[in-house]
């Protein structure tokens, strides 16, 4: 039997950090073992959002290339693309776009929500409105099996199976696989202050962070805040400083437990080992990263590569959509 088929994907609005490592990338590293997987980077999706600044986008592309595969997303065994180096997006876009009714976009939980938080961002636009149909176009283009997604995207999933079923049912054909949710871990890991760990609060440590700015991050994290003297007894299982080291150095956390709770550590020198256990366990990541944005031409050709196979899959499907609506 052939393998499943996996695709996921990223907007490149934003430098990628630890919350995308432990919570999505981790995950997708296992999946190559096990699926056919296909890794896209959605830059038409960041454009709807970002359209004033399209610089950053180009960016934000090639750095999260360099950070896929610099935390093991591996060009050999999985398909690695941009989006819009795949025409045949757009292509089934339109040909989505065509059976899709206005009020199910409307009313998509997820539309509504952008509209109250992204006001600086005049998203009243046709195209946001038509991000899921994209979305659904970039799942059917593979006739994915499965998607590993977050929580927030579950609407999206279930447009693209609303969609996918009204296709059959007009043109009375059974093409596209129903695909499935995989969800990612729900993120173990908060952000320096406490809230969800996100570009917007500037509250992340990013893969590729200097080892100074870490430092810097994790002295300012809140610890338990009953816990004013060094000698008051502390209390890891409220300290988000303690649940970094459950990520990031597990074979210290009965100590750090001991010492914490019998007072014999203070929050600051904790921190401050946190700290360079962190830069420790990303300093690979960060090296491997700053080789490949050295060779940008190679990442490129990697991604261009990428590209083409994605191609070969999209043409087909984009043949056979049109073969079954007669639209040749
Ligand atoms: N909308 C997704 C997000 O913001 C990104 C995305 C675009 C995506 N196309 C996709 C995710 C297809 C999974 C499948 O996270």
């Amino acid at each position: 039997m052939s393998k499943k088929i996996i695709l996921s994907g990223m907007r490149p609005t934003g430098p990628l950090h630890i919350g995308h490592l432990f919570g999505v990338l981790k995950n997708w590293v296992k999946f190559q073992d096990k699926y056919e997987c296909l890794f896209m980077i959605a830059d038409w999706h960041a454009l709807m959002s970002e359209y004033k600044d399209v610089k950053k986008i180009r960016n934000y592309t090639i750095e999260c290339a360099a950070d896929w595969i610099a935390s093991g997303i591996d060009p050999k065994k999985s398909t690695i693309f941009v989006q819009s180096h795949v025409p045949e997006h757009l292509e089934l876009n339109t040909i989505l776009s065509v059976i899709t009714p206005i009020p199910w976009l409307e009313r998509c939980p997820t539309y509504k929500e952008q509209l109250q938080e992204l006001k600086d961002k005049d998203i009243f636009t046709y195209a946001f409105l038509g991000y899921p149909v994209l979305q659904a176009a970039d799942i059917l283009l593979y006739k994915a099996n499965a998607v590993p997604i977050g929580q927030d995207q579950l609407p999206h999933l279930e447009l693209t199976r609303e969609i996918l079923r009204r296709f059959h049912f007009i043109f009375n054909c059974g093409i596209f696989p129903e695909p499935e949710a995989i969800l990612n871990e729900s993120s173990k890991i908060l952000g320096t202050d406490r809230r969800k760990m996100s570009k917007s609060y500037n509250n992340f440590i990013a893969l590729s962070e200097e080892p100074d700015s870490i430092r810097k991050k994790i002295l300012s994290m809140i610890t338990d805040e009953s816990r004013i003297k060094k000698s008051d007894p502390g209390h890891p299982d409220i300290c988000n400083v303690f649940s970094y080291y459950k990520i990031f150095a597990p074979e210290m956390e009965n100590q750090i437990r001991y010492d914490c709770e019998n007072a014999i550590i203070g929050c600051v020198e904790n921190k401050k080992r946190l700290a360079e256990k962190v830069i420790d366990y990303l300093a690979p990541i960060r090296e491997k990263k700053l080789g490949l944005m050295n060779h940008k031409d190679d990442l490129m050709d990697m991604l261009y590569d990428g590209a083409k196979n994605a191609r070969k899959r999209a043409k087909e499907t984009i043949a056979d959509v049109k073969e079954i609506m007669n639209w040749l």
